[in-house]
């Protein structure tokens, strides 16, 4: 079973969420449809969608103002939780270590956690992609994990601008990964593609080998865009 993830970011209301939820919850998908979506939008219901938060303090409690743990998403319903998303490395400075230790919190709370790597253009044009994004894989994913895990390769250069790598370059990322993952006793593991997923490229995306589903950004808010993503991928 394939993943299909959308990533809300800081975007959309309890408005936009129920039309969403009343559409998908009109289909039946052959796939594992999850929206993660801001902190104050958990707590919907839906027959065809589980929820999942776009981040997680590492601190189990405590004075740490503005945090939410993963115990209280757990309560509050969430199934899933990305870490370590580009924007949390790029705009709050998280490391390794830190997406470590916050993977390592939702799954003591039961949550699985989307783990997220992927390579800077300037990473890619000194042809660093695969040692970047296996240093990644090795440093993000806590050590002993026994539980589900999700990895999402998502290259920097390719999120919230439209453009994507080639299905080659998905298919050489993604095989670095389940190597490295397999090396790590973790085979097996889901690895999906995130990065400017949209209706025209979604069949290239999921044909491509190692890929278990797509993490999506923009078009992941619009019940006509994410539909025919949902129904493509099986
Ligand atoms: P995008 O975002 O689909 O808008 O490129 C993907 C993501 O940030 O997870």
């Amino acid at each position: 079973m394939k993943f299909v993830i959308g990533n809300w970011k800081m975007n959309g209301s309890r408005e936009i969420l129920r039309g969403m939820i009343q559409q998908v919850d009109g289909l039946r998908p052959e796939n594992r449809v999850v929206l993660c979506v801001p902190f104050t939008l958990l707590g919907e219901k839906s027959k065809n969608i589980a929820f999942g938060a776009q981040d997680v303090s590492s601190h189990e409690r405590g004075a740490y103002t503005g945090e939410v743990s993963a115990t209280m998403l757990n309560e509050a319903g969430a199934k899933y939780v990305i870490v370590g998303h580009s924007e949390r490395r790029m705009y709050h400075d998280e490391t390794n270590d830190i997406v470590r230790e916050k993977a390592t919190r939702a799954l003591e709370s039961g949550i699985t956690p989307i783990i997220c790597v992927g390579e800077t253009m300037d990473e890619r044009r000194a042809g660093k992609t695969m040692d970047v994004i296996t240093a990644m894989v090795r440093e993000s994913v806590p050590a002993n994990v026994r539980d589900d895990i999700i990895i999402a390769y998502e290259p920097r250069w390719a999120i919230g601008v439209g453009v994507t790598p080639t299905p080659d370059e998905v298919m050489h990322a993604h095989g670095v990964i389940a190597d490295t993952l397999s090396y790590m006793g973790l085979g097996g593991t889901p690895i999906l593609y995130g990065g400017g997923v949209n209706v025209e490229n979604i069949d290239d995306i999921v044909a491509v080998e190692n890929v278990g589903g797509v993490l999506v950004g923009g078009a992941s808010l619009k019940p006509e865009e994410f539909i025919p993503i949902i129904q493509s991928v099986k």
